[in-house]
């Protein structure tokens, strides 16, 4: 019996034979993915960091197109953390080029796929080409029906809720808002995600088994399914069976 439930368990189990996911079942609307191993992987190579980050930019483009199509509406892609500025000058640097490198060849075929562009996190620190570079996306794709894809960029879970409880704060103080007024809904208005329901999935890459300040509010209910494959070695066939694995589960949200 423990035997079956180590088997069971085990995430780096790789799937024995290939599957037909099944489209007429529950789709999840809103994955959000946490896009972690790059540095792993490049270092197996023997590659500097920043090949893992390109390599990775490949798999966003493979995912997204997945995601496309099954119908699933919404895509939360966590590109650069808050914590991410910490990180060598050259990396740091490098990242924030991979948007502008990204767009500058998908754009095209993203408009064609009806996709919406956009960005969640604090525009405060972000170099300008970075920014300009995003801004125009958003502007050109404002009024796509598609997928809506949003790259999570210089994004703290705990920044976004102390950004909220200050300007909540503030109006309170000017007497534009009650203390009883709050409610989940109206905290939900403060958010960088305001417009864009929870995540019914998060998936993280490369073995670690933790939220890194990643839409801590957000995921009160979402289902989360990890594995140990490095991002830029993730594919659509992986996608997919994390699709099929939210499928099998019950979301009972604190019910019987
Ligand atoms: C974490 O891996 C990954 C990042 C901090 C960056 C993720 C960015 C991409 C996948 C490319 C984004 C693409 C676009 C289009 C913006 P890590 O470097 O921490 O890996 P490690 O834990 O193995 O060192």
């Amino acid at each position: 019996m423990l035997e079956h439930l180590a088997r069971k368990w085990s995430r780096k189990e790789k799937p024995t034979e290939a599957f037909e996911l099944d489209v007429t079942g529950q789709i999840p609307k809103h994955v959000a993915v946490i896009m972690d191993g790059n540095g792993r992987w490049a270092k197996m190579r023997s590659l500097p960091r920043v090949a893992g980050h390109r390599a990775g930019m490949k798999t966003v483009k493979e995912i997204v197109k997945a995601a496309d199509a099954i119908g699933i509406q919404y895509m939360t892609m966590y590109a650069f953390s808050t914590e991410n500025w910490k990180r060598p000058r050259e990396e740091v640097d490098f990242l924030m080029k991979l948007p502008q490198e990204f767009l500058s060849t998908e754009l095209d075929e993203l408009v064609e796929r009806n996709v919406r562009i956009c960005m969640v996190g604090s525009k405060d620190e972000l170099p300008d080409h970075t920014l300009e570079a995003l801004e125009k996306a958003e502007e050109r794709t404002r009024d796509n029906t598609g997928l809506q894809l949003n790259f999570a960029l210089n994004y703290g879970s705990r920044k976004e809720i102390v950004k909220a409880v200050a300007e909540i704060a503030a109006r309170i103080q000017a007497g534009e808002l009650e203390p009883e007024q709050l409610d989940e809904q109206v905290i939900n208005r403060y958010l960088y995600t305001r417009d864009i329901p929870d995540p019914d999935l998060l998936i993280r890459t490369s073995g670690e088994i933790r939220l890194s300040n990643f839409m801590l509010w957000q995921l009160a209910y979402t289902e989360l399914w990890f594995t140990d494959v490095l991002w830029p070695d993730f594919t659509q066939e992986h996608f997919y069976q994390a699709i099929a694995e939210y499928q099998g589960r019950a979301r009972r949200y604190g019910a019987v």
